[in-house]
């Protein structure tokens, strides 16, 4: 089986701070891989030079099969095949919860209006938002804006779904109804790489679980393993500072 998302040697520096040192991730179709890590260990660095928001200094991002790192690749044709959301301020402020999903179909993808409002309309069904079509995101609670991102993002069809700590910046009532449309996404057969710290649902969603420490993936494999019985002492030391603040 060929990767969706195969990232080989990403090297990445800011100044000259190496976030990352020669990263290693490949994710296979309708797999779900978490991405776990100390904060500033470059989870998010990762996941932005995969979506081609940075420029990666060495090694090569390949989607589907492609090297979307050549300096020759249309950045913007390739980002319409990803769908990323980030921890927080994904919607368009001044667009309504409709606007928002069908925004790239149309504008985007060159899709009809209709089309994409019935499509958009039938995935805010699916997440149990419908009726809110037409509200501002400010009217919506931080975890139903979070769903509409995810809708948002779906709603180009994209080959891989990025998601970078999605539910950090919620209170701690609204993370179960994301992580529930995580799990429905999965479940429907979506590719998702997770920046997380819900070690829980890494456990229970996640088929790969990476361990990302000074730049590299120090370790990875089944949540079991990663989780339950780690090999290297450093994930089990991150592991332990985990379970100390009560998240696993
Ligand atoms: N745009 C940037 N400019 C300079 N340094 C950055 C930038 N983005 C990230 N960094 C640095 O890269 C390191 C990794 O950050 P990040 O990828 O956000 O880690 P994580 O998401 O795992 O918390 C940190 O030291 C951070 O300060
Ligand atoms: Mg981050």
């Amino acid at each position: 089986m060929s990767a969706v998302l195969d990232v080989r040697g990403v090297v990445k520096a800011f100044g000259e701070n190496v976030v990352l040192r020669g990263v290693d991730l490949a994710v296979d179709e309708h797999r779900v891989v978490a991405l776990i890590g100390g904060s500033g260990s470059g989870k998010s660095t990762l996941l932005r030079c995969a979506s081609l928001l940075e420029v990666v200094d060495d090694g090569q991002v390949l989607l589907d099969g492609e090297d979307i790192t050549d300096p020759r690749v249309d950045a913007d044709a390739v980002r319409r095949r990803l769908g990323v959301v980030f921890q927080a301020y994904n919607l368009f402020p001044h667009l309504s919860v409709l606007d928002n999903v069908t925004l790239a179909p149309v504008r985007v993808h060159g899709r009809s209006r209709s089309e994409a409002r019935e499509e958009a309309l039938g995935l805010l069904e699916r997440i149990g938002l419908a009726d809110k079509s037409g509200e501002y995101p400010d009217r919506l609670s931080g975890g139903q804006q979070q769903r509409v991102a995810i809708a948002r993002a779906l709603a180009v069809r994209p080959r891989v779904l990025l998601l970078d700590e999605i539910t950090s910046a919620l209170d701690p009532e609204l993370v179960g109804e994301v992580l529930r449309l995580v799990r429905e996404v999965a479940e429907q057969g979506m590719t998702i790489v997770m920046a997380t710290h819900e070690m829980g649902f890494a456990k229970q969603v996640a088929d790969t679980v990476c361990f990302l420490d000074r730049g590299v993936v120090l370790e990875s494999g089944p949540p079991d393993q990663v989780l339950g019985d780690p090999v290297e002492a450093r994930t089990r030391q991150f592991l332990s500072r985990i379970i100390d603040a009560g998240r696993l």
